[in-house]
């Protein structure tokens, strides 16, 4: 609900569970009023204290008042060179080299429905789902205008922000830095936490008390990157999974972004969250408009888990465009680990053969079935299919994979060309390049320069013509190198600080595109595995290759960091070979299948070297999750157990959302000899209900919930352990 005041200028923005509100004040300054869990409403301006502070400058419309100064006041986005030292949420350079803007309040209106962004991922929503609320600032100098986008999913607890600048002057201005977020929060006691890592090992939750002065994490790689992600979470000192206030805010852009955190010298707290300064610079002449990415807040007054269930309810119901929507997606077998480059057709229509008696329904063909492609090194932007390879082109293969009962999906790769390829014979230029200066490789390959709509219409061709050669229902977009060299051709050199961003508007316009001439298609997003894992992906790839490790231990960490922002059933899970190839590490089938379904599960090896027992075990792993896939892919997520902490399990559930079933997944780290007793406390069951387990006995929820369910003893190492629990409505006693 948003209650607009027009006569006192204060904006109220309430979610079920929390307020948000701002007020223009006397100068018309836009405030930050209040974040945090619901209350009434009321002029929260109360809150704020005024004081001559020494060194924080006064506006020049303040006159003599030395008590009010911008360096000092929470603002809800604030300009630089007015007086505020702390991270801008706005820089722009005027006609005149001039680096000041002082944005002061117009107007504000309330739109039913959720805005929608123009060439830019956003969660949606209907007018019974989300309101709009857009408030207007002005630069009169500049003749700037500011338009501040919130929409307010009330049932979520989730309030979306995005911006948009206009240049309404007649000289041409530029934007230095334009964040999608400013969240001003009183106190400085805060933990930052962030989601950092590497290939193969994304995600991996960061937790440090701010400090005084900025703190930073970001990409200026020209994707989010494994190394960082644009997710980060605010917290107060004590909180944790089930207790404690949080803020969660989330990026949805797929570029190079800056998540950064400030604790001011008098004890209060700033996260900006946005494009990423670094080359960032764009033009805006006279009547152009620039808008950012959208950001996302939540928060919890009682902790991450709820924190996260929010972001995976909105993300699921209001992001997503699925082609599956609540039906569940097929069970896959992915040719990658299985083969490498090293196949032809028939050894491809013998994995698959190996894999439809189990249960397995779509067969995902990897890298290396276009051009020359029999290796990394070559290939790469010839989208046409290899016949020596696969005779007959796709449809030959298709049809023998069909005829086995499987759909099939396809790998590309398509913003990338090797130098021996026939693109890059063709077109040099496409790449991304700085004249005078050999480019930088990144597994043998370049960048197209996908800021220019010629390289990507060239490309969507090709790509157009493979899928329809052929009944395609599955694409792995791929993405496999940081951007280098980037400068385009087509961009004069005041516009190259456009090239970033205009590269990440070019992968979403072609994403878009894919979408709208193949609605049936499933696209599974990926960059070497999560180096592009992020909402802004999400809203056109429903999933995403969650990590090129595929070791179930080492997925522990990853989909367990990967959960505070977004939900399991958008994080890529297979099965691997055992032992496994990025680790070198065995674990048992069980315990494989266990943690791939917690994501969108599938198989990634050749099942044809299976013995028959790993065979039946497989077959009644595909049948287990076809049975309990709603828990699976809709229920509440529930981390029970870090995989981060000294322990001798990792514990996860999912939870159907009236709470009557749950499954309960257990994974063991490396075992020791005469371990102490364990239980393991459940979370998110209904106190009131008894529950039959694993087909059993009857535990009652409230027992489960406080003193938690014992966990035997002897399992070994990187063993796993499942407890299927269904409310019972009979009244036979529990126990
Ligand atoms: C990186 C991906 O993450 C892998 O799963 C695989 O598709 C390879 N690329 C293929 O080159």
């Amino acid at each position: 609900m948003i209650v607009l005041d027009k006569e006192h200028k204060l904006f109220t923005l309430h979610t079920q569970n929390t307020t948000y509100q701002m007020k223009a004040d006397a100068y018309g300054v836009l405030l930050h009023t209040y974040y945090g869990p619901r209350v009434r409403g009321g002029d929260l301006s109360c809150l704020l204290q005024y004081t001559d502070r020494s060194f924080s400058p006064n506006p020049n419309a303040a006159g003599t008042c030395r008590t009010y100064s911008l360096d000092v006041l929470p603002r809800e986005y604030a300009a630089s060179g007015g007086g505020d030292f702390r991270i801008p949420s706005l820089e722009v350079e005027g006609p005149d080299g001039s680096h000041t803007a002082s944005l002061r309040f117009a107007e504000a209106q309330v739109r039913p429905g959720k805005y929608a962004l123009e060439g830019l991922p956003a969660f949606f929503g209907t007018e019974a789902e989300a309101d709009t609320l857009v408030i207007t600032l002005e630069d009169a100098a500049l003749q700037l205008q500011v338009e501040l986008f919130y929409g307010v999913f009330e049932a979520h607890d989730l309030i979306t922000r995005a911006v948009r600048v206009v240049n309404r002057g007649e000289g041409t201005v530029r934007l230095r830095q334009a964040a999608s977020l400013c969240l001003d929060l009183p106190g400085g006691d805060w933990d930052l936490i962030t989601f950092d890592g590497r290939h193969v090992m994304e995600r991996c939750p960061s937790r440090a008390p701010l400090r005084p002065g900025v703190q930073s994490v970001g990409s200026v790689r020209g994707t989010s990157s494994h190394q960082h992600n644009p997710f980060a979470i605010l917290c107060g000192r004590d909180a944790g999974e089930e207790h404690g206030l949080c803020y969660g805010a989330m990026l949805l852009y797929s570029g190079n972004f800056q998540a950064a955190a400030e604790r001011s010298q008098f004890e209060s707290s700033r996260l900006v969250l946005g494009i990423h300064p670094y080359h960032f610079c764009w033009t805006l002449d006279p009547g152009a408009s620039f808008t950012t990415p959208e950001a996302a807040l939540v928060c919890s007054s009682q902790g991450f888990g709820a924190m996260s269930r929010r972001f995976h309810r909105a993300i699921r119901s209001n992001l997503l465009r699925d082609p599956y929507g609540d039906r569940r997606k097929p069970v896959l077998v992915n040719s990658w680990e299985a083969t490498y480059f090293d196949f032809d057709a028939d050894k491809l229509v013998e994995l698959a053969a190996a894999s439809a008696p189990l249960g397995v329904e779509l067969f995902v063909l990897d890298d290396g079935w276009f051009g020359a492609r029999d290796s990394d090194s070559s290939g790469l932007g010839d989208w046409t299919v290899n016949e020596r390879k696969l005779p007959g082109g796709l449809e030959a293969l298709v049809t023998r994979i069909q005829a086995l009962g499987m759909s099939f999906g396809l790998w590309v790769e398509p913003e990338m060309v090797n130098e021996d390829s026939e693109l890059y014979r063709a077109h040099p230029d496409w790449a991304l390049s700085v004249p005078g200066r050999g480019p930088s490789r990144g597994r043998a390959q370049l960048v197209l320069d996908f800021s220019r709509k010629e390289v990507r219409d060239h490309i969507y061709a090709a790509l157009k013509r493979v899928l329809s050669s052929a009944d395609v229902s599955y694409v792995k977009w791929d993405m496999n190198r940081s951007l280098t060299d980037v400068w385009s051709a087509a961009l004069a050199p005041e516009r190259q600080g456009e090239v970033y961003h205009r590269y990440v508007l070019g992968v979403y316009e072609m994403l878009e595109r894919l979408r709208q001439d193949f609605p049936n298609l499933l696209i599974e997003g990926c960059s070497g595995g999560g180096g592009r894992f992020d909402g802004g992906m999400l809203y056109y790839t429903p999933q995403i290759w969650c990590s090129d490790n595929t070791d179930a231990v080492d997925r522990l960490r990853i989909q367990y960091g990967t959960s505070f922002g977004y939900p399991p059933c958008t994080m890529g899970a297979h099965v691997s070979a055992t032992p496994n190839e990025q680790t070198g590490r065995t674990a048992s089938l069980e315990t494989r299948g266990a943690v791939a379904m917690s994501g969108t599960f599938g198989y990634e090896m050749d099942l044809g070297k299976s013995s028959p027992e790993e065979r039946e075990t497989i077959r009644k792993q595909v049948e287990f999750f076809k049975k309990h896939h709603h828990l699976l892919q809709t229920g509440d997520y529930y981390r029970l157990t870090s995989p981060f902490q000294e322990g001798p399990y990792t514990a996860w559930a999912h939870v159907s959302p009236d709470g009557r079933e749950a499954l309960v997944n257990l994974v063991t780290g490396s075992t020791h000899a005469a371990l102490p007793f364990t239980s393991l406390r459940l979370q998110g069951l209904d106190p009131n209900l008894d529950y039959r387990v694993n087909g059993g006995k009857l535990w009652p929820g409230d027992v489960l919930l406080t003193a938690g369910y014992p966990i035997p003893l002897f399992l070994g190492d990187y063993q796993t352990f499942q407890l299927y629990l269904e409310a019972v409505d009979a009244s036979s006693p529990a126990f």
